[in-house]
């Protein structure tokens, strides 16, 4: 992140103290204070979207935060969020990699990436791994290989798309012809008694009699499951795959009226209340 994006509290007394049941809830997190970059130096609060509180304590407190947004010293996030850094006017794939996506799915899809070209995997393959999480990265991680599809859907052949959607339900099943044995670390995040649901197993046995079948099934040979956060993968590594593979629209990612537009919108501004 770069050194001028301001995340620190101020020194800025706000005009009036936060409800004690807000500040309980620990919802000050979704609350923008200092007020110095605020516009009109107003706090500005961000409602969590539905997706992130639905079935946690946080759900609770959407009445709590929509009154506070009534107060005449308080509004709601709309645009640009001074905790993230600005992206340019027409952001391309990099922009996004760099200035919106954590270190950590960063460096798993870089060094995915990197895994398959070291295993001299087609660029079809290399492009689709620097991808195939790119959902977990930046918007929702429920049904990432779906979400991930469909953003990238209009840039790529529709070969990677397939591949980014499919890996979803391939990484349960293992295909020990090519390599592919279910991942310790899912044992570690879901249990070893956990089954995959009947849509998943259906998907996966479509998917293996795909034509395509290898091109997914790659991706989760070289899904890197227990990685080391501190390597460093320079995206500009990959800027010949990216260019011979994306298709960067000359308006921007976000811009250029594609049917999936809003979604690099929402990776622009996370925190819009609408
Ligand atoms: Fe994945
Ligand atoms: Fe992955």
């Amino acid at each position: 992140m770069p050194e001028s994006v301001e995340t620190r509290p101020s020194s800025q007394v706000p005009p009036h103290e936060l409800p004690a049941s807000l500040r309980d809830a620990g919802l000050a997190n979704w609350i923008r204070e200092p007020l110095d970059d605020a516009v009109d130096r107003r706090r500005r609060i961000i409602m969590p979207p539905a997706a992130a509180t639905m079935g946690t304590p946080a759900s609770a407190y959407q009445g709590a935060l929509l009154d506070e947004g009534r107060h005449p010293d308080t509004i709601f996030m709309m645009g640009e969020n001074p905790a993230l850094p600005k992206m340019p006017e027409r952001p391309t794939l990099k922009d996004f990699y760099l200035l919106r996506f954590g270190p950590i799915p960063r460096t798993h899809l870089l060094q995915s990436a990197r895994v398959a070209r070291e295993n001299g995997l087609d660029e079809k393959v290399i492009m689709a791994c620097l991808l195939h999480d790119i959902a977990i990265a930046g918007l929702l991680s429920a049904n990432h290989g779906y979400w991930g599809a469909q953003l990238v859907a209009p840039y790529v052949e529709e070969e990677i798309a397939w591949a980014i959607e499919k890996h979803e339900a391939l990484r349960y099943f293992p295909d020990e012809s090519v390599g592919y044995r279910y991942p310790e670390a899912y044992i570690g995040y879901f249990g070893a008694d956990y089954n995959p649901p009947d849509y998943i197993r259906r998907e996966h046995e479509a998917a293996r009699r795909h034509r395509w079948y290898m091109r997914s099934r790659l991706i989760t040979i070289n899904d890197i499951y227990s990685f080391d956060p501190n390597v460093v993968v320079d995206f500009d590594e990959f800027e010949d795959v990216v260019g011979r593979n994306f298709r960067q629209p000359a308006e921007g990612l976000g811009f250029d009226g594609s049917p999936v537009a809003h979604m690099w919108r929402t990776m622009i501004w996370p925190n819009n209340f609408l």
